[in-house]
């Protein structure tokens, strides 16, 4: 298959209605299209990826109204965290109604349902028929792509069409928040902040994301977001010692404080943490393929988007381990 790219929201529309699949632009990441009420373009989705069935997708719309024939109700709570991020990187999980495939959500009673905040996700989720699942358009397991050239890299020949939308504004993928009772409770850390979500419901938010290798709650591959090229967190000037010979990549945050490497970006010199964000993946791929032996990450500040943060370096550092 011959994929091009280019930025006709028609042109991914019509591929849509033919039940392919197509790369769109989000706030967050690019994602992996497809009609979200049919099975065909579902498994399509899987099989691009190279996805296994039991980790489902999440369903995007333009807008709640259109959302409410695919989600049961939503707690109060949901509504608060909708008013004041949707659209935008917030997904939610809300019990299902019988029109979303079981597919989409592995068989699970709720799915995970987001509006994306991008002008070219909005104008073609208006212009189709139904709400289109999409989990990141890149090969399962690697870093998640910022931009149409990353999503190329990976599924160049897999899929027909990437919309061009540009650079990803927020660069991490949405914050999953679930609702167990009078709970909120965030499945994955993302582009909104546990402690932004904290404000608006007016109490704490419990934070259960943990890694494991077969995940009862789905999303929580520790795997996830692994480059090619051993990835080890933690002290660079310390790591530097353990690991001398080899050709470094460093991965840095605000000041630097190594001065010779093979390789070096830098998230944010001004340790601005939306800027870190916005860099990371398309950093991480420079850093993955700069031909180095090791990338060395510093870890963030635990506040705000660098909860987020970490947790992805963590969970590349655990894929590669050496
Ligand atoms: O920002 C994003 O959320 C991007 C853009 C494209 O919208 N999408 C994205 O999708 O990150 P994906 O498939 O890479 O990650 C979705 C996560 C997975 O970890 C999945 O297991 C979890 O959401 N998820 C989806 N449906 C779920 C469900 N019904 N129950 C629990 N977790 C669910
Ligand atoms: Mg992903």
């Amino acid at each position: 298959m011959v994929t091009t790219t280019g930025n006709s929201i028609e042109t991914a529309a019509a591929w849509l209605n033919l039940e392919e699949v197509v790369a769109i632009p989000t706030e967050t990441v690019y994602g992996l299209a497809g009609n979200a009420l049919s099975e065909t373009a579902v498994l399509r989705i899987f099989k691009a990826k190279n996805r296994p069935h039991f980790n489902p997708l999440i369903i995007h719309s333009h807008c709640w109204k259109k959302m409410d024939r695919y989600v049961k109700n939503m707690p109060p709570a949901a509504i608060k965290i909708a008013e004041a991020f949707s659209p935008g990187p917030v997904t939610f999980l809300l019990e299902k109604t019988d029109l979303i495939p079981d597919l989409v959500t592995a068989g699970h009673p709720k799915v995970a349902v987001r509006i994306p905040n991008h002008p070219l996700a909005l104008q073609l989720l208006q212009i189709v028929d139904f709400p289109l699942a999409a989990p990141s358009a890149n090969r399962f397991g690697y870093v998640s792509p910022t931009s149409a050239a990353h999503v190329l890299q990976g599924l160049n020949g897999f899929i027909p069409y990437i919309l061009d939308g540009g650079n990803c504004a927020v660069g991490l993928e949405s914050t999953i928040v679930d609702f167990e009772g009078d709970e909120v409770i965030i499945r994955r850390k993302g582009g909104i902040s546990s402690e932004a979500i904290s404000r608006v419901i007016g109490k704490k938010v419990i934070v259960r994301t943990h890694a494991s290798d077969h995940p009862v709650a789905p999303g929580q591959l520790k795997s996830h977001y692994a480059t090619e090229t051993p990835l080890v967190t933690g002290n660079s000037e310390e790591l530097i010692h353990q690991f001398s010979g080899s050709k470094i990549a460093l991965i840095e945050f605000g000041t630097s404080l190594i001065e010779e490497a093979f390789f070096r970006v830098n998230l944010s010199p001004s340790a601005n943490l939306d800027e870190a964000a916005r860099n990371l993946f398309s950093m991480m791929r420079q850093a993955d393929q700069c031909g180095a032996d090791i990338i060395f990450a510093s870890l963030l500040p635990e506040t705000g988007l660098g909860a987020a943060i970490n947790d992805r370096l963590k969970r590349a550092e655990h894929a590669n381990k050496i």
